[in-house]
């Protein structure tokens, strides 16, 4: 094994300095496809309604101080039964394809018998879409467990994944006449991690035995899925979408920070991105990881059905992070600011000092994300455009390019604290240009080779942002909670006219 800090394909690059499409009008590929994004629990609400029961996330909701301000998924955005609304306002976005997720707590509600009411939502949404000339983007699972699944060991049981490759058939039985794209998971690094080792998502366990368990059933059930319905439906358009970091160390020149990123990288990135790609975990997170006992959870032949080749990969990336081996502020640094951790704790960190906030992964220990001073959004989260260019041209060339999997960006966007007008109009200027700066980031990716075929913007509406309840607004359209009225903001009126034109104004 190589020394530290070089194991394995990472690589730290430099930010990048100059964008040859940082001004000006910028026309993106004919045939490139402009969608929004969401997910079920986020906004469907009717948690109790068609026979729908508990999923993890319905539990964790009721957990005192789990989630902010005690808010829940039980109403959401009514999606449930606005949902011809809903579409006829992607109509108004100009959207070629709309991303949206399954609940499977709807179709198997007990995690063994099929609910038909539940399947009959989906195939009526899918037809509204169809109607609309629509493209439907469908992910299977976007964090939802059953809980009477979880209540049988959930992800870090090796039996779920069958469960999800059984859910993914009915899915395709149901709907594969009329959906031609399907995305097995969204971001399993939220699910293993920030639900089984941080405890800050549903389930809220903590354990990193059963993080790391949960990870590769996940990946499992992602592998077992793509076979099964690759049989069913040769024509069908499969994959999965992942997050990502860009993990830079804080001095580039100070072997320990290089090996923190090189770390971060590892656990955010290429624990997902090797196995499912190349067929192996990568050697230095196993090394890592060692001590957890992971190789008594991985069995002959698994990584032959986790590498189970895809069409398309789905990048989700909101930032990157600035890493390092110490804590800021432990070496004479200015005292952090207080606003959140740009990386590892992306999700957890409200309220959190930044020296306090780790990565919420197995081996967390050594691993702290600085701020860089940048500009941040209502997430803490630095705005950091140039990395999606650099993540986009990482992935093609290590990874997509060589299997000749195309990338989409499946999510990317921004909360920030919106001011409703009197008149009920949202000028999110703020929002507008965090979507233009990295849609300019995107082309100069493609113009670097990378094989990026569409963009979705998260998120549709404003809806339930986990941990974080309603607090945090990420739509380009605005959602009244207490009325249910949908108003475009300023970024959903200007995306509109970029989806409808294919072409960032100047
Ligand atoms: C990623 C997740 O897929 C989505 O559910 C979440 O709302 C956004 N990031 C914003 O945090």
């Amino acid at each position: 094994r190589a020394a530290p800090g070089t194991a394995g394909p990472f690589t730290p690059t430099a930010p990048l300095t100059t964008s040859p499409h940082a001004t000006g009008a910028v026309t993106f590929p004919d045939g490139f496809l402009w969608g929004t994004a969401t997910a079920a629990f986020q906004i469907e609400g009717a948690s109790t309604e068609g026979g729908r029961e508990d999923s993890v996330w319905d539990a964790f909701c009721r957990i005192p101080g789990a989630v902010k301000n005690g808010d829940d998924g039980s109403v959401a955005d009514d999606h449930y039964h606005r949902y011809r609304e809903d579409v006829a306002l992607m109509r108004r976005l100009n959207l070629d394809t709309y991303r949206f997720s399954t609940s499977w707590a709807r179709v198997v509600p007990d995690g063994k018998t099929v609910n038909t009411e539940g399947l009959d939502f989906y195939s009526r949404l899918v037809d509204e879409l169809l109607g609309a000339d629509i493209l439907p983007w469908l992910t299977l699972y976007h964090w939802d467990l059953p809980q009477a699944l979880e209540d049988l060991g959930g992800w870090p049981q090796r039996d779920t994944a069958a469960r999800f490759v059984d859910y993914a058939v009915t899915m395709h039985e149901a709907l594969g006449d009329r959906v031609k794209v399907w995305t097995t998971l969204n971001e399993p690094w939220c699910s293993a991690f920030l639900g089984y080792t941080s405890g800050a998502h549903a389930p809220g366990r903590k354990s990193p035995q059963d993080g790391l368990a949960a990870a590769h059933h996940l990946m499992l059930a992602h592998g077992g899925a793509v076979q099964a319905l690759r049989e069913r439906d040769p024509e069908a358009v499969l994959g999965l979408t992942l997050n990502f970091t860009v993990s830079d160390p804080v001095d580039p020149t100070d072997p320990a920070d290089v090996d923190a990123a090189r770390r971060d990288d590892g656990m955010f990135n290429r624990i997902f991105l090797d196995p499912i790609l190349r067929g192996a975990y990568p050697q230095d997170i196993l090394d890592d990881v060692a001590h957890l006992g992971f190789s008594d959870v991985v069995r002959d032949g698994d990584l032959d059905v986790i590498s189970t080749p895809i069409d398309v990969l789905g990048v989700n990336y909101y930032n990157g992070g600035a890493v390092s081996a110490r804590p800021q502020g432990t070496d004479g640094d200015a005292t952090p600011d207080g606003t959140a951790d740009p990386g590892g704790a992306r999700e957890t960190t409200e309220g959190a000092p930044v020296w306090e906030t780790r990565s919420p992964n197995p081996v967390p220990d050594g691993i702290y994300h600085h701020s860089r001073g940048l500009p941040t959004t209502d997430m803490g989260w630095e705005v950091q455009p140039e990395g999606l260019t650099r993540l986009l041209t990482r992935l093609q060339r290590d990874y997509t390019g060589p299997r000749g999997t195309s990338l989409y960006v499946t999510e990317n966007g921004a909360a920030y604290p919106d001011v409703v007008q009197p008149d009920g109009s949202v000028d999110d200027q703020d929002r507008l240009a965090f979507i233009d700066a990295h849609l300019r980031a995107i082309r100069d990716a493609i113009d670097a080779g990378a094989d990026v075929r569409g963009y979705f913007a998260w998120s549709l509406m404003d809806n339930f942002e986990w941990a974080l309840g309603y607090s945090k607004r990420f739509g380009l359209v605005h959602v009244d909670y207490e009325t249910q009225e949908r108003t475009v903001k300023a970024s959903g009126l200007w995306y509109a006219g970029v989806a409808g034109t294919g072409v960032v104004p100047a």
